[in-house]
């Protein structure tokens, strides 16, 4: 059975209808490549006005230095350190007590190294501290306090990460949980439970050379349990890259993603022959098989990969805010916006 009717089938299974389902994949059914010139190529997790705001500095920091982990890292520090962004680095929402968390890693396909950390609190760029992470130890992976020392160690600067916006966002959101605790919401305000978000974003890239580079990044998933660690520092889900096929890196509902050891995932498909697309889809619907529907549950997921070919694959499970996911991508022939595929959603 082909990979696309295999789908159909458990999205019927699952019970959508068939003609809203051949319409969603229609776009993704025909081995759909979305050749973006030859390498060098950046691509980030996000549409048009973050791709922007994080692919051109990334695409300079190619241009001026050569390296693919340079200019991938140079990306991820934009929204990182823009308190704008309520989902990632500094001005990212906070745990459950108020605390901004943050988990990233980064990889290397050259040399097959990582480096993340996960629950570091303070610093404003936690991929940089990944990368030292990788290249300044012979550990993958530091947590909690140890990795804060270590950021301090390297001369990174302690800083309040929760930004007005944000703690305005986690009082409302506290406020308004339970109508059973003690924490109200003001007298003309109303009992509304706030979704939970996750935010998060993927700088994947790959050098003329075919060298393998990618970030993620992320506060995490809002109001989390003091402790909880998602996806995106975690190898081989919320990140993975290898030299010989390309990377993938996933967002959403980290719980789902590790474990289905997601990005990983998108990679051996790649390897198997599947191009980013497909493989970015078959990972959806694979945590989709495991939670027993779409209907089982408010999780939610999106994957963006490339492969060394330059195509590029973006595919959610749900619609994002009501519309496609999308991944952009910047190299020599400019800046594209790309759209991907969703289960439930069509324009
Ligand atoms: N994907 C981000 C998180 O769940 O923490």
């Amino acid at each position: 059975m082909n990979h696309r009717r295999k789908f159909l089938k458990i999205l019927t299974h699952f019970g959508i209808s068939t003609p809203f389902i051949s319409k969603a994949f229609t776009q993704s059914s025909s081995k759909r490549r979305t050749p973006v010139a030859e390498l060098p190529l950046i691509i980030c997790s996000r549409g048009e006005l973050w791709g922007q705001k994080v692919l051109q500095p990334a695409w300079q920091t190619l241009q001026s230095t050569g390296s693919i982990l340079d200019a991938v890292e140079t990306g991820a520090n934009v929204v990182e350190l823009d308190p704008d962004d309520t989902s990632v680095g500094y001005g990212g929402l906070p745990n459950e007590e108020g605390i901004v968390s943050l988990d990233a890693s980064i990889m290397y396909g050259p040399t097959h190294n990582c480096g993340s950390v996960a629950g570091l609190e303070k610093i404003k760029t936690p991929c940089s501290v990944a990368r030292l992470v990788m290249e300044r130890t012979d550990h993958m992976m530091l947590a909690g306090e140890g990795a804060l020392r270590f950021a301090k160690a390297h001369g990174f600067k302690e800083e309040d990460l929760l930004t007005e916006k944000a703690r305005l966002i986690w009082l409302e959101w506290k406020e308004n949980l339970s109508d059973k605790d003690d924490w109200f919401p003001p007298a003309d305000g109303q009992y509304l439970p706030r979704k939970r978000t996750t935010g998060t974003i993927n700088v994947l890239g790959i050098d003329a050379e075919g060298n393998v580079a990618g970030i993620t990044t992320t506060s995490g998933l809002f109001g989390k349990i003091p402790g909880r660690i998602g996806d995106s520092p975690i190898i081989g889900a919320g990140l993975f890259v290898d030299n010989r096929v390309g990377a993938a890196g996933a967002t959403g509902r980290g719980e789902e993603v590790i474990r289905t050891c997601g990005s990983f995932y998108v990679v051996e498909k790649m390897l198997q022959g599947m191009t980013p697309q497909e493989a970015c889809e078959a990972a959806c619907q694979r945590i989709v098989e495991i939670n027993g529907g779409l209907d089982q549950g408010d999780y939610d997921d999106k994957f963006v990969a490339v492969n060394n070919k330059g195509e590029v694959g973006c595919a959610s499970i749900r619609g994002y805010e009501g519309r496609h996911p999308y991944v952009s991508v910047i190299s020599k022939n400019g800046f594209q916006e790309i759209k991907g595929t969703a289960l439930t959603w069509q324009d």
